[in-house]
This record gives C-alpha cells, structure tokens and sequence, in this order.
C-alpha cells in the first residue's frame, strides 16, 4: 500500500461507521478483525511506514498512529456499552419469579428407628464405647450355644427361631444382639467396652408390640472389677439420655442363660414401670467361652428392644406405624421430606 493521507482517513472513516454499525459481541468481534486485525488497512498503513523516505517518518507515524488510537478507542467504548447492554438483557431475561407456583422435590429422610440408633450410638461413644456390628445371618453357634443356651432350650425351636436351609447349614436369621457380644470377645482382649445395634429377627405375629423383624442394641463392658452397680450407673444414664432427666429404672430378677445374676430392666414413665430389656452380669461359662480370664475380668451386658423405646418415648401405640414405611407417619417426625 502506498501511504497517503486520503486513503488513512477513508480507512478510519470506514472503520468508525463499521463500529459504529456493530449491533451485537459477535458483529463487533468481526468488525475489530476487518479494521485493527494484522490484514487490515490501518495495520498495512502501519507496515508501509518502512518504506517511506525518512524526511517524511515522522509526520506519517504521527497519522497513522493517531488514526489507530481513534479507531482503538472507539471499538473499547463500543465493546463497554455492548457489554452492559448484554448484561443488564441477561439479568432481566433469566429473572426468576419465585412468587410462581412450583412443585418442591420431595427429599429423602432418616426413619425415626434410624434417628434412635444414631443417636444411642453417639450417647455411648460419648462414653468412650466402640459400635460393634455383626451379621444378621448368624451361625446357630454364635447365636445359642456359645451364649450358653442349650440345645434343648425353647428359643431355640422352629416357633421362634427363623433357621436356615438346609438346616445342617446352621445358619440362623440372628434371634438377637447376643450373638455380637461373642464376636466382640473372641476378637478383642478386655477391657472391651461396646454398643451393637441392630436388626433381629424371631417367628413372632405382627402386631401391635411385636414384629418378625426388629431392632436391637446391645451394650458389653468387660473389664477389671466390673459390678451390677456400673450396670445400673450405665442403665440410668442411658434411660435418662433417652426419655429424660427424671426417668428411674429398676432391675426386676429375670433369667438368662448368658448372664449370672440375670434382670429385666424397667424404666418409670408416665406414671408406669414399663419393660425394656434384658440384662446382668456376663456368666463366667460365656467369658470362659471366649478366652477371658474369669479371676481377672467380669463385665455386664444388656439388650433393648429399640422399636419399644421409640414407642414409648413418642407415644406411639401400634408397631404397625413403624414397620409399614407410610410417610405421613415418618413425616410426623419432621423427617422424610415433603
Ligand atoms: C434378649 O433378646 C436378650 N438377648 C437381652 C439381653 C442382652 C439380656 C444381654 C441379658 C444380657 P428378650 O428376648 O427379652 O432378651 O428381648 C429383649 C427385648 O427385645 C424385649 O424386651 C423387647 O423390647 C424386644 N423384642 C423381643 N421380641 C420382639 C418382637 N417380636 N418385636 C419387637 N420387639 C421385640
Ligand atoms: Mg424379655
């Protein structure tokens, strides 16, 4: 190209209305390549200036420098005002009306037996106490005899027990937590000090304080000089975290065959001594079982029905509430979604 002051100003001049013209980012972004890219004339004017006679370098940089300063600055004060304009479309364009009526997800939501596990479990990892876990399908062994019930005893029979085939598997559907307790023990030397919740399993009829299928939470502390006396210390506090400050409990003489002495625990609500659970000191015969050396250690266990204690701390009067998944029951408990 050869320079001359026309052929400058005619290119600024096409440039400016070009800019002008540019009614969107994108029709600019095409204008900005046409008029300031490396192709365009203004940059080709910029590359001529080498071959200009030197007595006349000066005063032509000094136009075609100017001319791409004017053209510059009005592609960025253009570029500016697209850019607000297309800013202040998108925010009116995705407003959102949130008068609108609209359909909420419903959400997921823990079952209150769950709610009551965790919250347990946390009550006695407070305490320093480990969660113990077990499988439901249990060996007959871990369930019965290790525990110290004989072959002969009636829980085990077909009318309580849910055994498994064929039936030389011995395999059953666990009839509760007891089973845990030996496993814990086989696998830990005391002092051992655990919590295992959990589901269990018996031949009972649904119905309004019994279902097949049940929870359990079963506490084991063995340890060096263990008496009923922390037994009781442990059952009040646990009674107390659960059903409040001024619940009493009391130990009625029961029979287990896996603990010696053996009581059920009664708590004191509502006006009533109701029936929790099972408890007493661990009989030597099952620590023997499991390796524990009878003249060192002694411990205590228990076991609660966890389906009770809800209903009774929530005044809940049929098992069928828990058991059946109706959410406007769980719901109730400000849980399960919408
Ligand atoms: C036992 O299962 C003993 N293993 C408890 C135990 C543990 C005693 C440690 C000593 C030491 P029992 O069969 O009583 O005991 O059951 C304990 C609790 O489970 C009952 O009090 C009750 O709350 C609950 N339970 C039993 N059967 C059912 C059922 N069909 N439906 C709902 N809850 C049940
Ligand atoms: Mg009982």
């Amino acid at each position: 190209m050869s320079l001359n002051v026309a052929d400058i100003s005619a290119a600024t001049k096409s440039a400016l209305a070009a800019i002008a013209a540019s009614s969107d980012l994108n029709e600019l972004k095409t204008v900005k390549i046409e008029h300031l890219g490396d192709k365009s004339a203004l940059s080709k004017a910029s590359q001529a200036l080498g071959k200009v006679a030197a007595e006349e370098k000066a005063q032509f940089g000094k136009i075609v420098g100017a001319a791409k300063a004017e053209v510059s600055a009005a592609f960025e004060a253009k570029l500016q005002s697209l850019e607000t304009e297309r800013d202040a479309r998108v925010l009116s364009e995705e407003r959102v009306d949130v008068t609108l009526p609209s359909t909420i997800p419903s959400v997921g939501g823990l079952h209150p037996l769950t709610i009551l596990t965790n919250e347990i479990s946390d009550l006695f990892i407070g305490l320093g106490y480990r969660v113990a876990e077990g499988p439901e399908l249990e060996a007959e062994w871990l369930n019965f005899d290790a525990l110290n019930i004989p072959a002969d005893h009636p829980a085990r029979t077909m009318q309580d027990t849910f055994f498994i085939e064929p039936l030389d598997s011995k395999l059953v559907l666990r009839t509760h937590t007891s089973p845990v307790q030996i496993r814990t023990m086989l696998e830990n030397k005391p002092p051992i000090y655990v919590i295992c919740p959990g589901r269990t399993y018996r031949a009972d009829e649904l119905d309004a304080t019994h279902t097949p299928v049940f929870s359990q939470v079963e506490g084991l502390v063995i340890d060096r000089g263990i008496t009923m006396a922390d037994l009781k210390g442990t059952l009040d506090y646990f009674a107390q975290s659960i059903f409040g400050p001024d619940v009493k409990t009391r130990l009625r003489p029961s029979f287990f065959p896996f603990t010696e002495p053996s009581a059920e625990v009664d708590f004191f609500f509502n006006g009533r001594w109701i029936e929790w659970g099972g408890c007493g000191m661990v009989n030597p015969k099952v620590l023997e079982v499991c390796g524990i050396d009878t003249t060192e250690f002694s411990g205590f266990a228990f076991g609660m029905g966890l389906e009770r204690t809800l209903m009774v701390r929530h005044g809940i009067t049929d098992m069928h509430d828990i058991v059946e998944g109706d959410l406007r029951f769980t719901r109730s408990f400000g849980i399960g979604g919408r």
